[in-house]
């Protein structure tokens, strides 16, 4: 049992295979939270909840019981106006203009397995063994809120995912202004807040830093998770770092605008916190009605970030992505879009596939370009249809000519989009979010589609349905290339306006649900340009992410390093692109842009039908690697062994389940004259195990490679690399 519950103590004590989550009902009925961390067999928490009397500065909220202020109480689900100073979980705003308001339990459920958040992405369960579903409903006294906090527990996944509905159960409408996901109160600060920040080219860096009094939080105010934050932090406590010490992650189901952080207080105690963004959010509910918040999901690891990463990976790999693709290996493909760019023609198309085919690359990749008048990216976005210009036969022909040498095909849409030079926008000047009298701001001279409208909805899931249908499509890459400004809508009423960010994600979500599901054998691919929503809500619905539109090997170290804290290596798409690198100018040797590149969902962005016999040859060893080892890296544990952000070297590395098997890669960055003679320590092997080294052909220890290490290959110039493969006696 996961979940169990103490009558007597109104004690719930939610367990994973190593971890506990502690909750308990205190006096007054107000829900706290006693413990998170590694798991604990009894029961005896409650003693940790204590009550202390502060100066009138943190108010006493129960009359007969003066230490017990909500100031200094920590909860589960905190509001504010009613005694608590801190960063709030919720504020509702009644009829009578207030937003104060408190939560008492009022009863609770257990149920196994885990209901679905209608109309939303969320992990999910295969049977209902899998996971148990604590469901606390709490009530304001003073009005008809109710919120149900739920909790599902994975034990296996070492995972709880929690989430929160408001309902109105009052007469009067009320207006949701704040609805987090979840909130942590833990008894002290000595943590380190990690986040995952960058821009468009250099995404999900790694940056950590002490906490201090106050607010320290990140968020995204651009109508999409973005490139800037990603919504995930973790508190690590001093002195963790990646393979030791206790850290805690939560990451953010959900793909629009959000805030995470934490709160430390006078009392040094720390609020965690993640959710939708309250910026310019809102939402009505009528009586009767009731607001589901995205999940938030939680994990701890007493094994530093490493162990926190792989558990995220298992949990979002085996029970967030769903489809044929989850458990299946991936294609290698070849894409066009730095290749040809907007000008190409079927001929064009043609050769690089063909070149692409003599290589043993399995898919070819018709990116942006293809459909309309779109000789670049100022218009036709929306009018999707194809460009008999380009292909004066047609897509179902080409797709006939790349199918005919026994390659599969995929294509690129950017279905939220609208040129306004486009025969939709022409047609549907409304359709677009916009406010009335307000320039509608463009970026890449495109506006977005108002995906809260259901006739806007109807547009996409018809025209993509058709193309999807009109030829053996088996892969699509959907682009979304730009951020929100004049967000409004003109189906919504004033008082609904601040609703229309998130009414786009449940408009996006649903189309999103109904394309994929049509088409079951079509391999998904989300992309903004590049990571700007490589988040779990679109792993949902699409396996992987184009993870960043930098594809130059040094940059994508870093990169890849940061996407990994949170993401498995099968949702990142990595390609082997030409040089001088086309965003950064950097020229890296064929080898280490394969290395790199290998160690994701591999392809190749470049023209194929340039490549001299020697490169050739290179790329034939590469892709054949590949084949050979692409269930370990897609479906492998993955250890990070150096980081990028820390030293001139990056490494890491993919064992087996089983542990039979692992590939790792060295790469370093700069060359330094008169170099040590350095060693690197390998992970995630079996001690007990003996390992054959492919590159000399020699037997080591487990136990030798992961302590004694491996010395640092020996190069002459920058941007190097060696990958090692070992496979058990
Ligand atoms: C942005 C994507 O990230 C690129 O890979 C490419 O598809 C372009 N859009 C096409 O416009």
């Amino acid at each position: 049992m996961a979940i169990q519950y103490d009558a007597s103590r109104r004690l719930f004590h939610l367990q994973t295979d190593d971890t506990s989550y502690a909750i308990q009902i205190a006096h007054g009925g107000y829900l706290a939270h006693v413990y998170w961390g590694a798991r604990v067999r009894g029961l005896k928490l409650d003693k940790l909840l204590e009550y202390k009397t502060r100066a009138s500065f943190s108010p006493t909220t129960i009359k007969d019981i003066p230490e017990l202020s909500l100031d200094t109480l920590p909860q589960e689900y905190p509001g504010y106006g009613t005694s608590d100073f801190r960063h709030p979980a919720y504020q509702v705003k009644f009829a009578d203009g207030s937003t104060a308001s408190e939560l008492v339990y009022d009863s609770h459920r257990i149920v196994p397995g885990k209901p679905k958040l209608p109309g939303l992405p969320a992990t999910y369960v295969e049977r209902d063994d899998e996971a148990e579903t604590l469901e606390i409903t709490m009530k304001d006294p003073a009005s008809g809120l109710a919120v149900v906090l739920a909790y599902t527990v994975f034990e296996k996944w070492n995972a709880i995912a929690r989430s929160a509905r408001l309902i109105n159960n009052g007469s009067t409408a009320i207006e949701v202004q704040r609805a987090l996901s979840m909130s942590v109160d833990f008894a002290h600060d000595r943590y380190d807040l990690l986040q995952l920040s960058g821009a468009w080219a250099r995404e999900r860096y790694v940056h950590r830093r002490p906490l201090v009094p106050g607010l320290q939080a990140v968020e995204s105010r651009r109508g999409s998770s973005s490139h800037v934050q990603n919504p995930f932090v973790a508190l690590l406590e001093r002195g963790a770092d990646e393979d030791h010490g206790d850290v805690y992650g939560v990451s953010l189901v959900y793909s629009g605008s959000f805030t995470a952080g934490v709160e430390v207080d006078q009392f040094h105690t720390s609020r965690l916190f993640i959710g939708i963004n309250p910026f310019d959010f809102g939402w009505r509910l009528e009586p009767g009605e009731s607001f589901q918040t995205p999940e938030a999901v939680l994990v701890f690891s007493a094994e530093g970030l490493g162990g926190m990463s792989r558990k995220y990976h298992d949990l979002y790999r085996s029970r967030l992505c769903r489809g044929t693709f989850r458990d299946k290996t991936r294609p290698i493909l070849v894409n066009n879009w730095e290749a040809t760019y907007f000008n190409f023609d079927a001929d064009k198309i043609e050769a690089i596939a063909r070149a692409g085919k003599e290589l043993g690359i399995e898919l070819f990749v018709l990116d942006d370009g293809w459909f309309g008048k779109r000789d670049s990216d100022n218009s036709s976005l929306g009018d999707w249809f194809v460009d008999r210009r380009k292909l004066p036969n047609g897509l179902e022909d080409l797709v006939q000519r790349v199918r005919n040498l026994d390659m599969q095909f995929g294509l690129w849409f950017e279905p939220e989009m609208v040129s306004p030079d486009s025969e939709l926008y022409r047609a549907h000047p409304d359709w677009c979010l916009h406010i009335e009298g307000r320039r509608r701001t463009e970026a890449r001279q495109q506006l977005i589609l108002d995906l809260s409208r259901e006739d806007v909805q109807d547009y996409i899931v018809k025209t993509i349905s058709g193309i999807l249908s009109s030829a053996p499509i088996t892969y699509v890459k959907w682009d979304m290339n730009r951020n929100m400004t004049e967000i409004g809508s003109a189906k919504l009423p004033p008082e609904r306006q601040r609703e229309t960010a998130h009414r786009y994600m449940l408009g996006l979500y649903s189309v999103l649900e109904r394309i994929t599901s049509a088409f079951p054998h079509v391999l998904f691919e989300s992309c903004s340009g590049g990571g700007g929503r490589f988040d779990p809500g679109m792993l949902y619905y699409m396996p992987q992410t184009w993870t960043s539109d930098n594809t130059d090997a040094i940059s994508r170290l870093k990169i890849q390093y940061g996407t990994s804290i949170v993401y498995p290596v099968s949702a990142m798409g990595a390609h082997v692109s030409a040089v001088p690198n086309h965003q950064v100018g950097r020229v890296t040797p064929l080898e280490t842009r394969g290395h790199v590149a290998l160690s994701g969902n591999f392809g190749y962005e470049l023209d194929l039908t340039k490549f001299t016999e020697e490169e050739k040859e290179i790329v034939k060893a590469q892709i054949a690697l590949y084949k050979e080892i692409r269930h370990l890296v897609q479906f492998g544990d993955f250890y990070r062994l150096l980081s990028p952000f820390e030293g001139n070297a990056a490494a890491w590395m993919f064992v087996a389940k089983d542990k039979r098997e692992a590939f790792a890669v060295y790469v370093q960055i700069l060359q330094e004259p008169y170099a040590p003679l350095d060693r690197f320590r390998l992970k995630g092997l079996d001690p007990n195990l003996d390992y054959e080294l492919d590159r000399d052909g020699l037997v080591y220890g487990g136990d030798e490679l992961m302590n004694a290490g491996m010395p640092v290959p020996q190069f002459h110039g920058d941007f190097r690399s060696r990958v090692y493969r070992l496979r058990a006696k």
